[in-house]
């Protein structure tokens, strides 16, 4: 019962946080603290499900539904330290009865501004301009020098219009591109008008008609390999793909072949399906725009997801529900 909840949990993190909410979790609860930021391997997360009252995982680890098996009684509470929980195994996680939270809300807007920046940056060829210069090849201006496409006036599809969805069409507005989207449920006409967004109820018929399409769905057995060889092939061929959600709701092999045989104009991606291995196949391309799982990444950001696992441990420890409580 609620009354048997520790009221100082021992808390398991299992990578670095930012010093301060390390500090502040230090002073709130029996926390464990991973100093040396070294991921834990499985040995060490079973003897961490063995032992914490909560775990405080990341997306770098698989809290399968072995693992769940393996957690002690007193395990009631993972508080992931990240928006995503396609690590976690939910149903395995309700079935022992222990509550999962997440930390939306807070890594929407530095998401969008740099999904916003892979969408300016692919047709526009920056990363290969950046490359020029630092090797030292660039030769001077000349009229067909570095020619991309423009932005202003394309069709923007964007595939799951959440929070972050939202963000990115607010932003995307603001450089003359026209807002279509694809999600189960359409959107209040308030959240439509002033976007004036297209909604399309079937992904394939906006796939045909958009000319860049930039991915803000999760990762649930529903979205794996959504972007698989088929839908690739009903992209125009002068349309660009952006991925900052996850790297498997991609059929990535699919994608490289698309690239490779220029089926499509070229890709923007943050994720990857084994990260943090990337295919070689994608590094030698020019019309790739290849990030390291970065777009969430600011101070900012972070110390609020801290505040946010924080939040969700002392609900949980108070008897309360927590606030960002994960439903299945
Ligand atoms: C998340 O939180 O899911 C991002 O991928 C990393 O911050």
């Amino acid at each position: 019962s609620d009354k048997q909840r520790p009221r100082r949990p021992k808390a398991i993190v299992t990578r670095r946080l930012p010093e301060a909410v390390e500090t502040r979790m230090a002073e709130l609860f029996d926390v464990e603290l991973n100093l040396d930021d070294k991921p834990f391997d499985r040995a060490r997360l079973e003897e961490a499900v063995a032992r914490a009252d909560v775990l405080v995982p990341t997306l770098t680890d698989q809290i399968d539904a072995a693992l769940i098996e393996k957690a002690g009684p007193q395990l009631k509470l993972i508080a992931n330290f990240g928006n995503g929980v396609d690590h976690i195994d939910l149903k395995a996680a309700r079935a022992k009865g222990i509550v999962v939270t997440n930390t939306p809300g807070v890594l929407t807007e530095d998401t969008a501004d740099m999904t916003m920046a892979l969408i300016l940056s692919v047709p526009r060829r920056l990363a290969e301009g950046v490359q020029m210069v630092l090797e030292g090849e660039w030769k001077g201006w000349s009229p067909c020098h570095m020619l991309g496409h423009r932005i202003t006036g394309k069709r923007l599809g964007i595939i799951g219009m959440g929070r972050i969805g939202q963000a990115v069409a607010t932003r995307a507005r603001a450089f003359g591109l026209a807002i279509h989207y694809h999600n189960r449920k359409r959107l209040p006409e308030a959240v439509e008008e002033p976007l004036e967004a297209t909604w399309w109820p079937t992904l394939d018929a906006m796939l045909s008609r958009v000319d860049i399409i930039s991915i803000h769905c999760p990762h649930t057995p529903e979205t794996h390999h959504m972007i698989n060889a088929e839908r690739l092939r009903l992209m125009q061929r002068h349309a660009y793909l952006i991925n900052t959600a996850r790297g498997e709701i991609i059929d990535e092999p699919a994608l490289i072949a698309a690239l490779q045989e220029r089926r499509i104009a070229g890709a923007g991606l943050d994720v990857f399906e084994h990260e943090p291995a990337v295919d070689e196949r994608l590094l030698a391309m020019r019309h790739v725009v290849l990030l390291p799982h970065m777009v969430s990444a600011t101070i900012e950001g972070r110390l609020a997801m801290g505040e946010k696992v924080i939040a969700n441990i002392r609900a949980w420890s108070d008897g309360h529900r927590p606030p960002d409580q994960v439903l299945e």
